[in-house]
């Protein structure tokens, strides 16, 4: 006859064996979440703390019907300020501006669209509205109850309860969190690039993570932060990538062609999420254009997931490489300078040693074989974007 403890001491290595298949099974789930960058729409930059359950329904509704949804948009996701107070039972309640939001995820995955929500390891967020803090399992458990697809977590007033050296396990604990719903969450990072956070985003399951401060919609300081990426694409890669913010195009002072096709083509060399920002109800077929080039949008979602870099720079004017799945590459030569510029990309800059085919990628155009470099006028803050295939014999 066995021991008794013997059996007690078999039951529980059973149950821990279990308990790990179990975690390896949600943390199998997770990781094929994002294996390219996502693709959606944030209230934040238009909105702010304007944002509406309504104004979220029309935003998803526009998106499944004006052709962004056919070109890969599929998050809708609530920024800050939907959050309410804490019932007694400590379960977080949207404010009076979301009266549903069950029923909110419901329409938005009846539009076959996935639904974000955001919130803060602290106690507030940046907003001032109710943080996760102390209700990171609770949080996680309501939003899987919703529906959720995506959680933006902004580290705001975490300083108030965590010290620097803890910011890694508060962002791992609502990853533990959310990895114990079962539910395929993205799970993204905010908090402005600190300490390096692509060094260790993945490590505490960030799929994405902010990599600079806010963006505003002009080209000087979108192009800031997007020009300064040139050196994190090492850390990118499908499951997780860098995140240079979101989109402006098409918001406050970013509505001039040039400087809408520059953020969009150089957030697609960058392997950037790509979350438009604007109000897709009231966007002019300009900006719908920038936003749904389809050639474009395939440098982002190119399944390799390389994040490109600079090759060459003289002054204001740069030219960009991502090398692609199929083994073309994707050049872009970016003129920031105020006027207009001719520009030209030596292929041997890009490892390409002989003629290449050269196709402009916003304009839909084959431009023939070229046999040494490609050379074209950009306009002042616009760019021209090539993809150079080697010939097949
Ligand atoms: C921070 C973030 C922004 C936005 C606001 C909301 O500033 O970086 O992207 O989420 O908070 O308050």
């Amino acid at each position: 006859m066995r021991h008794p403890k013997i059996d007690e001491m078999l039951r529980s290595c059973l149950l821990v064996l279990l308990a790990s298949s179990l975690a390896g099974v949600a943390r199998a789930q997770a990781s094929r979440v994002a294996l390219t960058p996502p693709m959606g729409w944030n209230s934040w930059n238009h909105f702010h703390c304007g944002v509406t359950e309504d104004i979220v329904r029309a935003q998803a509704h526009a998106m499944a019907t004006n052709g962004m949804k056919a070109a890969g948009y599929l998050y809708v996701n609530i920024d800050d300020c939907w959050q309410g107070d804490r019932d007694a039972e400590g379960n977080i309640q949207p404010n009076s501006k979301f009266p549903d939001m069950k029923g909110l995820a419901d329409y938005i995955h009846s539009l076959d669209l996935n639904f974000g929500v955001y919130s803060s390891p602290g106690p507030k967020t940046c907003a001032r509205y109710t943080g996760s803090y102390q209700h990171e399992v609770q949080d996680a458990k309501t939003y899987a109850a919703w529906g959720v697809d995506y959680l933006k977590y902004d580290w705001c007033s975490a300083p108030q309860v965590y010290s620097p050296d803890q910011m890694q396990a508060a962002y791992r604990k609502m990853y533990d969190a959310l990895l114990s719903t079962g539910r395929p969450i993205v799970f993204s990072l905010c908090q402005y690039g600190l300490q390096q956070v692509w060094r260790w985003g993945p490590s505490v399951g960030g799929n994405l993570w902010r990599t600079s401060g806010d963006i505003s919609p002009d080209y000087t300081r979108m192009a800031f932060i997007g020009f300064e990426q040139n050196g994190l694409q090492k850390y990118a890669g499908p499951g997780h990538w860098n995140d240079p913010d979101m989109l402006e195009i098409g918001n406050g002072k970013l509505t001039n062609i040039n400087e809408e096709r520059t953020q969009m083509s150089l957030w697609c060399m960058l392997a950037a999420p790509l979350l438009a920002g604007n109000d897709l109800t009231n966007m002019d077929s300009q900006t719908l254009g920038v936003l749904t080039n389809r050639e474009v949008i395939a440098v982002d979602q190119d399944p390799r997931g390389v994040e490109g870099h600079r090759v060459t720079q003289e002054g204001p004017l740069e030219v960009w490489v991502k090398a692609m799945a199929d083994g073309s590459k994707v050049v872009g030569l970016f003129n920031r300078s105020v006027g207009d510029a001719v520009m030209e990309v030596n292929f041997s800059d890009v490892g390409i040693y002989g003629p290449a085919k050269v196709r402009d990628l916003w304009e839909h155009k084959d431009l023939g074989t070229m046999d040494r470099s490609f050379s074209a006028s950009v306009p002042r803050h616009g760019v021209v974007l090539i993809r150079l295939s080697v010939p097949q014999p």
